[in-house]
C-alpha cells in the first residue's frame, strides 16, 4: 500500500511538535521510524556484519535494499560499499514532501527488479507485501529482518535458500516505549522498573544464501563476530540506556537469547 500524502504530512507535523520538546535528538529516530530511522533498530555491528557478508561474495559487491525507505541503513551501508543501491516504490515519499531523492535509490518496485545482485537486503517489510520470488531469482545472499509473528513474507527457505544464522534486535516500538516511559511519562520510578522487565525485543535478522555459498557466509560471519564490537553510532547510547545493550539477556520469556548474539542454523 502506498503512503497517503495526508497521512505523511500529519507525521510530519507531528515530527516537528515532537522535536520542539526533545530530551535528546536521538529519540526521534525511535518515535518516527520512517522518517528518521528504520523499522529495526541497529547498530554499527550490524552494518558491519551485512558489509562483511557482502565482502565475502565480491571485492566490489552489488548491494541492492529492497523498501528502503529513505535509505537510513542504507547510508550507513554505503560508507562500507560506496555502491549500494536501494530500491523504493513509493515515488510520493520524496516527491510529495519535497524532499530529496538521492541517485542511489531509483523509485522502483521489487517485482521488476532485472538482474543480480551479490546480496539483497531486505529490512522490514509491512505484511501483505510478498516479493519473494522476484528476489529469489536476483541473488544467492538475502538478509532480512522481520517483525517475530508478522513478517512472514521475508522468510526464503522454500526459495532454495539456506537460513545460515540469525541474530534478534529490539524493533523501534521496544525502543520507542521504553523512551517514552523513562523520558516523556510521569511515572513512579518503581513502576517503570516494572514495566521495564517486560520489554520485548522482536526484530529477527535472518541471514540466507544458497546452499553452495553457506561455509564462505558463515565464516564471514564468525569472522567478524570476532571482531566486535568495533565502533559504534552516537545513537547507540539510547539503547544501552533502554536495557538493549550488546549481549544483553532481557527478562522477558519470549526472547530468551542474549541481543545480537548471532545463533547458527
Ligand atoms: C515498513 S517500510 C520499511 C522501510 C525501511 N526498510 C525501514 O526498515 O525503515 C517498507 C517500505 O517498503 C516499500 N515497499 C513496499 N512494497 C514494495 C515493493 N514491492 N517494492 C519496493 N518497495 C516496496 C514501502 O513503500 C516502504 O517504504
Amino acid at each position: 500500500m502506498p503512503f497517503n500524502l495526508d497521512d505523511l504530512q500529519k507525521a510530519r507535523q507531528a515530527l516537528a511538535q515532537f522535536r520542539a520538546n526533545a530530551k535528546s535528538p536521538h529519540h526521534e529516530r525511535y518515535s518516527f521510524p520512517f522518517f528518521r530511522g528504520t523499522y529495526f533498530a541497529y547498530r554499527k555491528v550490524d552494518v558491519l556484519r551485512v558489509a562483511a557478508i557482502a565482502k565475502s561474495i565480491a571485492p566490489s559487491p552489488s548491494y541492492l535494499d529492497v523498501g528502503c525507505g529513505y535509505g537510513d541503513f542504507l547510508k550507513r551501508i554505503r560508507e562500507f560499499l560506496p555502491d549500494a543501491q536501494g530500491i523504493e516504490k513509493d515515488a510520493g515519499i520524496f516527491y510529495g514532501l519535497g524532499t530529496e531523492k538521492p541517485d542511489y535509490i531509483t523509485v522502483s518496485d521489487a517485482h521488476w527488479i532485472d538482474r543480480k545482485y551479490d546480496l539483497i537486503f531486505v529490512g522490514w517489510m509491512e505484511p501483505g507485501q510478498d516479493f519473494r520470488d522476484a528476489v529469489a531469482k536476483s541473488t544467492d545472499v538475502i538478509v532480512t529482518t522481520l517483525d517475530q509473528g508478522i513478517s512472514l513474507a521475508a522468510e526464503f527457505d522454500g526459495h532454495g535458500f539456506e537460513k545460515v544464522a540469525w541474530w534478534r534486535t529490539p524493533s523501534w516500538e521496544d525502543v520507542n516505549t521504553e523512551v517514552m516511559n523513562r523520558h516523556y511519562t510521569k511515572m513512579p520510578e518503581d513502576k517503570r522498573g516494572r514495566l521495564a522487565k517486560l520489554r520485548g525485543a522482536h526484530n529477527l535478522w535472518y541471514v540466507y544464501c544458497r546452499p553452495h555459498k553457506s561455509n564462505a557466509i558463515r565464516e564471514a560471519i564468525k569472522k567478524q563476530v570476532e571482531k566486535e564490537p568495533a565502533g559504534r553510532y552516537d545513537f547507540e547510547y539510547v539503547l544501552d540506556e533502554c536495557g538493549y545493550q550488546y549481549l544483553q539477556k532481557l527478562e522477558n520469556p519470549a526472547a530468551p537469547e542474549p541481543l545480537w548474539q548471532v545463533q547458527w542454523n
